[in-house]
């Protein structure tokens, strides 16, 4: 993804009927609370139909976003520390084991078996088979990145994705799952039966915390939303597969620069370890408020940006002004998150990962405004609270507890290209060379 500032104007055409526009005036406008830019059906389809991800019309999608939302508010998700602790020790016993056989770690995996474990938990009180195991080996973190590969072609040639997806159906299972990309369908299968376990079986209210599905269900139930439960499968995967993956490569990309930069892994190291002298993590309130954990955070989102490309939106049918210009109805005009990230008008050396940019006050402020990470509005990230809650806790725990290195992973492999979701050409793979051993590394007491 080059940036090349040889375009001038804030607004290029891409396509005979979509506009690029980069100005954040414009992509406020656009992507507001209450916007009437809706999503470009044809983009958001395939392979998340049914989801309120795929719905244009954000008065439909919000119906479906307020059965999730209160799940994923900000109070919501402080109460949970608990529960995604518990994904993050049994990742740790693995982290453990690997430095005392001294095995190096596919990190990448690791990462992304915690952030699908995390939505498991949350969404259905269920864990990741391979991760109680001890094991990254989980097959949807496996082949990831040749799901991302298929989806990224059933955006641009829907119709043949969803034939290969529909040919994948039919054939028998045994064959279907040596393809990579089915592991999709798999996923929903899966969805789909977890769901069932829930009406045929609901819970037990004597909880500390309710579940995303249970509420879900119950709604299914009472039939006042007329849901169905394929429309609750699609929520489900869209959750699993868009959160995870989302939260997943941020942690990744921070890892990986925080490994290559001793000074500045040596900087958080002294925060955490003074912060949490004995080992105990903080709440989530606390470790919000460390300072340089917090600029390791936000460097991790910029540089992943949850989807750096396109963001196909429709002009309403009596057109808007954008930038000085009009643009007719129906004009597709669209917004690369990427470009905002990594504007060296905005950002100072916008390649370098450099956590203290976000230490001063006002400067955090001004540079927040050009942070596009979630996206803004109506159809903003419904998940951005526990996307926040699942980097500070994998930061703080892992690198508070472990003493990691790289193992091979350059730069190279960390580059990014755009599947619609950040992908990176390789994996990070790390050693374990040693951990604090006063510390209950899988948080028993
Ligand atoms: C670091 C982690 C994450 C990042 C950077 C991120 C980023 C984004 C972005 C940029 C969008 C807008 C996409 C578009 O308009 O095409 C989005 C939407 C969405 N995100 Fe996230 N996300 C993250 C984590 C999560 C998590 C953990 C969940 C689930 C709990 C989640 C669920 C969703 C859903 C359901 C939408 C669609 C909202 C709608 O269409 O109304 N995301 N996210």
């Amino acid at each position: 993804m080059p940036l090349t500032r040889s375009v001038q104007g804030p607004i290029v055409r891409t396509h005979p009927n979509e506009l690029h526009i980069r100005d954040i005036a414009a992509y406020n406008e656009i992507f507001r609370i209450g916007t009437p830019f809706e999503k470009e059906g044809r983009f958001y389809g395939f392979p998340f139909e049914g989801s309120h991800f795929s719905k244009p019309d954000s008065k439909s999608a919000r119906k479906r976003r307020n059965l999730l939302q209160p799940h994923l508010s900000d109070k919501s998700i402080k109460k949970i520390q608990p529960v995604l602790e518990r994904s993050i020790n049994q990742f740790s016993r693995i982290l453990q084991n690997a430095s005392d056989d001294e095995s190096g770690v596919d990190l990448s995996l690791g990462y992304r078996s915690i952030t699908i474990d995390m939505l498991l938990r949350y969404g259905f009180g269920k864990t990741l088979k391979t991760l109680d195991d001890g094991s990254f080996n989980c097959r949807v973190a496996e082949d990831m990145d040749d799901v991302l590969f298929g989806s990224l072609i059933a955006k641009h040639f829907p119709k043949v994705g969803k034939a290969v997806f529909e040919l994948l159906l039919r054939l028998p299972r045994a064959i279907a799952k040596t393809v990579k990309v089915s592991s999709i369908l798999e996923m929903r299968e899966e969805c789909y039966g977890m769901l069932r376990q829930t009406i045929e079986k609901p819970r037990v209210e004597d909880v500390s915390h309710s579940r995303i599905f249970d509420t879900a269900v119950k709604e299914l139930i009472s039939d006042s939303r007329q849901l169905s439960i394929d429309d609750l499968t699609a929520e489900a995967v869209v959750l699993l597969f868009a959160g995870g993956e989302a939260t997943a490569i941020s942690v990744i990309v921070g890892t990986f620069h925080l490994l290559s930069d001793p000074k500045r892994l040596h900087i958080l190291k002294q925060e955490l370890l003074s912060a949490m002298p004995d080992g105990r993590i903080l709440t989530l309130s606390e470790l919000e408020k460390l300072p340089y954990l917090r600029g390791v955070v936000k460097e991790a989102l910029r540089f992943t940006q949850g989807a750096p490309g396109r963001l196909p939106r429709v002009v309403p049918s009596d057109g808007a002004t954008l930038c000085g210009e009009f643009i007719p109805g129906q004009t597709i005009v669209s917004s690369s998150h990427y470009v905002y990230h990594f504007d060296s008008h905005i950002f100072d050396d916008p390649f370098a990962f450099k956590p203290e940019r976000w230490l001063d006050e006002t400067d955090s402020q001004r540079l927040d405004k050009h942070m596009l990470s979630f996206s803004r509005g109506s159809r903003g990230c419904i998940g951005i609270n526990l996307a926040y809650a699942e980097l500070y806790l994998i930061f703080a725990h892992v690198l508070r507890k472990f003493d990691l290195s790289l193992d091979g992973t350059t730069m190279d492999d960390m580059t990014l290209r755009d599947y619609y979701a950040p992908m990176a050409k390789g994996h990070l793979k790390v050693r374990v060379y040693g951990y604090d051993k006063r510390v209950h590394i899988d948080g028993s007491e």
